[in-house]
């Protein structure tokens, strides 16, 4: 018999991959270059050349056992020595490989970030807009997932509903910063007063609620700020990071968990993933990218094109008098949608060629998504075509 839980699934498939679909079969017949495919996050940019260049010295230098063997379980020592040491640097923390677990992407983090500090039937909380697949990683680990509403004017938390949905059985809180869909940065303001809930609701239910820090867009923020770092502000954070974005490379699946050391049992909890892999089947990610991603936590792919695609969005869309907080980081824009269902709108700019994603399921009816992690060439040319799509039905 085949298994239900993965039947069912098969009938609520991603709206995103759905669309991504569309896009590339219309494209097979007008053309990609004239279809604008705002539907996936899969970054744009080249990997830096460094990158390549250390996959290239790495294969005359080390052994084959070094490079295509398993790695440690808990993934190689350098590297996570590594990961460590330039966290300390950039952010003031004080890590050591025993606070670091290497995974495959920020998907395998965040498995086991929640397999960690939950049991089945306990709640993660957490805010939207949220990135769809979290329903997923959170489920499956036979846990509820409860989202908080939107804050519709800044894509902040909305604190009100947080503080009532909050109780006894929310074990964990996941955050996105720099926030995918909505394109928002979390402000220090907010996430101090997310930390200081976190910490009086932890005292009053007698157990730690964890914050789980999901940053795959950590490097990619606009207007030269940066993004706060949630476990300088939470000392119980478990972080989850994926270089996909930050290098282009997110067919590599690599990333890592880093515990905050302040954390009590913070090494035993690393420790503890290296079990949670066996279950999983996320285990001992690539050890070559391992070693190359060591090799290059400083570096980062050309982002700028991403600042460049979302001022050309923003520009147009707020000329055309869609409401749209404007993005400071990652490569997504989310307007609200120029009717109530956002699905019709969505399928009308499809007529366009023009394709966007419907926010429903990120916790957000009547506002759409746009990935511009495309050529800023298409950005231009696919700005005659929304502005079509809005005179001719609008
Ligand atoms: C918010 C968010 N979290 C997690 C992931 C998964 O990242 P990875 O592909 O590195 O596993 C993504 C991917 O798009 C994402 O947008």
């Amino acid at each position: 018999m085949l298994a239900g839980k993965y039947v069912d699934m098969l009938t609520k498939k991603s709206v995103i991959r759905e669309l991504s679909e569309y896009a590339v079969a219309r494209g097979r017949e007008i053309g990609y270059e004239n279809v604008f495919d705002y539907t996936l996050g899969n970054p744009s940019v080249p990997v830096p050349e460094s990158f390549n260049n250390s996959i290239i010295r790495l294969i005359g230098e080390k052994s084959p056992m070094d490079l295509h063997g398993y790695s440690q379980s808990l993934g190689i020592a350098e590297v996570r020595t590594a990961v460590a040491e330039s966290l300390n640097r950039r952010f003031g923390m004080n890590y050591t490989m025993d606070h670091i677990f290497m995974t495959s992407g920020a998907a395998g983090a965040i498995a086991h970030a929640v397999r960690l500090v939950c049991e089945p039937n306990d709640e993660v909380i957490t805010f939207a807009p949220f990135f769809p697949e979290y329903i997923p990683y959170i489920t499956h680990a036979g846990v509820e997932l409860k989202v908080v509403k939107p804050s519709l004017t800044d894509f902040q938390i909305n604190f009100e509903a947080f503080e009532e949905m909050i109780n006894e059985r929310t074990m964990a809180v996941l955050v996105n910063t720099p926030n995918n869909p909505s394109g928002i940065v979390y402000s220090e303001a907010t996430i101090k007063k997310l930390s200081k809930i976190l910490l009086d609701k932890s005292r009053e239910y007698g157990h730690i609620i964890y914050l789980i820090s999901d940053e795959p867009y950590r490097e990619i923020v606009f207007d030269g700020k940066s993004q706060p770092y949630p476990a300088k502000y939470y000392d119980a954070t478990i972080t989850c990071y994926s270089f996909s974005k930050s290098l282009s490379v997110p067919g590599e699946r690599i990333g890592y968990v880093a515990v905050n050391p302040a954390c009590p049992d913070a090494c035993k909890m690393i420790v503890m993933c290296g079990q949670i892999s066996r279950g999983i089947g996320h285990n001992c990610p690539s050890s070559i990218i391992q070693w190359a991603v060591s090799e290059n936590l400083s570096v980062t792919a050309d982002m700028s094109v991403y600042e460049k695609n979302m001022n050309l969005l923003y520009d147009e869309l707020t000329n055309l008098g869609f409401e749209v907080v404007r993005p400071s980081g990652t490569f997504y824009i989310f307007p609200k949608a120029l009717e109530e269902d956002s699905v019709a709108f969505c399928k009308k700019g499809c007529k366009y060629d023009f394709i966007g994603v419907p926010a429903d399921s990120f916790g957000c009816p009547g506002y759409f998504r746009l990935a511009y992690c495309i050529e800023t060439e298409k950005v231009e040319r696919s700005l005659e075509a929304l502005r079509r799509f809005v005179k001719e039905n609008y």
